[in-house]
């Protein structure tokens, strides 16, 4: 059967505790700059980029294609030299002074739920290209990717987390790579977001499998690709 979503990968950086911020939550550089160039290198290659709504409050974000390299890179990929940016709010609680909303280089698509009142779907709708209500206490992830495959045309979809968007993802069969850079920090906190959070799979039997299909070891950071085996594996 033909698969009506896009491809979906997830890329993070995390430290070699697992962890992708540190307590206070706010946006940090786990990586290297070598990071942020295979970050932006992975973004030439998807349609769409995707985070959650916290990820987005947690500091200057932008999610646009990275600068002009990136973008000739993107067209000699065969895509528009700007992606499409796609935001997840339950809520719809997206503070709508956000950095991203300052940028209008490419769409921006927020999916809330029905738990978003009116009132934050129209403050919304003023710096977004489209606001969409899908599922009730939650974003229906199935039929958000479906509606960016027929009306995005979005054949890959990067999400760059955070833990909690990745878990609901994954938990849903919807992801099929991950792009992990393990780096050579120990960041601790019972607190600390890690790359797959909520609500978490109660017994092992249930958790994700993955296969690993590339490494890269570059100085202490350790580049790895894994493929998320279909649960019927
Ligand atoms: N190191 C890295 O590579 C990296 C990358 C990205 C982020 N981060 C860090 O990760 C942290 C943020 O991660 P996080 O897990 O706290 O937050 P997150 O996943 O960015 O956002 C969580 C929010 O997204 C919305 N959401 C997620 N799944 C949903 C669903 N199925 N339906 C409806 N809404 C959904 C909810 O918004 P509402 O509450 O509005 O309903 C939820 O509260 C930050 O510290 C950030 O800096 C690190």
């Amino acid at each position: 059967m033909k698969r009506e979503r896009p491809f979906v990968l997830i890329n993070m950086a995390m430290s070699a505790d697992g962890k992708i911020a540190s307590a206070n939550r706010q946006l940090i550089s786990i990586g290297t700059k070598r990071d942020q160039d295979h970050l932006l290198k992975l973004r030439t290659t998807v349609d769409t980029v995707m985070c959650g709504a916290r990820t987005i409050e947690s500091g200057d974000i932008i999610m646009d294609a990275g600068g002009k390299k990136y973008e000739q890179l993107r067209i000699s990929n065969g895509l528009q030299k700007q992606n499409t940016r796609v935001l997840v709010s339950g809520s719809g609680t997206i503070n709508p002074t956000s950095k991203i909303f300052h940028n209008r280089n490419s769409p921006i698509i927020i999916f809330v739920s029905k738990k978003a009142t009116t009132k934050n779907i129209e403050k919304l709708k003023k710096v977004a290209d489209k606001v969409i209500v899908y599922g009730n206490k939650t974003v229906s992830l199935g039929r958000a990717l479906k509606y960016l495959y027929q009306r995005y045309n979005s054949k890959r979809l990067l999400c760059e987390g955070g833990g909690e968007l990745n878990f609901a993802l994954i938990r849903q069969g919807l992801v099929d790579e991950l792009h992990l850079t393990i780096c050579p920090r120990l960041l601790g906190g019972r607190n600390s977001p890690t790359i797959a959070d909520g609500i978490g799979f109660s017994q092992l039997i249930k958790s994700t499998r993955l296969q690993l299909t590339a490494q890269k070891l570059i100085d202490d950071e350790l580049f790895t690709t894994w493929k998320i085996r279909p649960k019927s594996d």
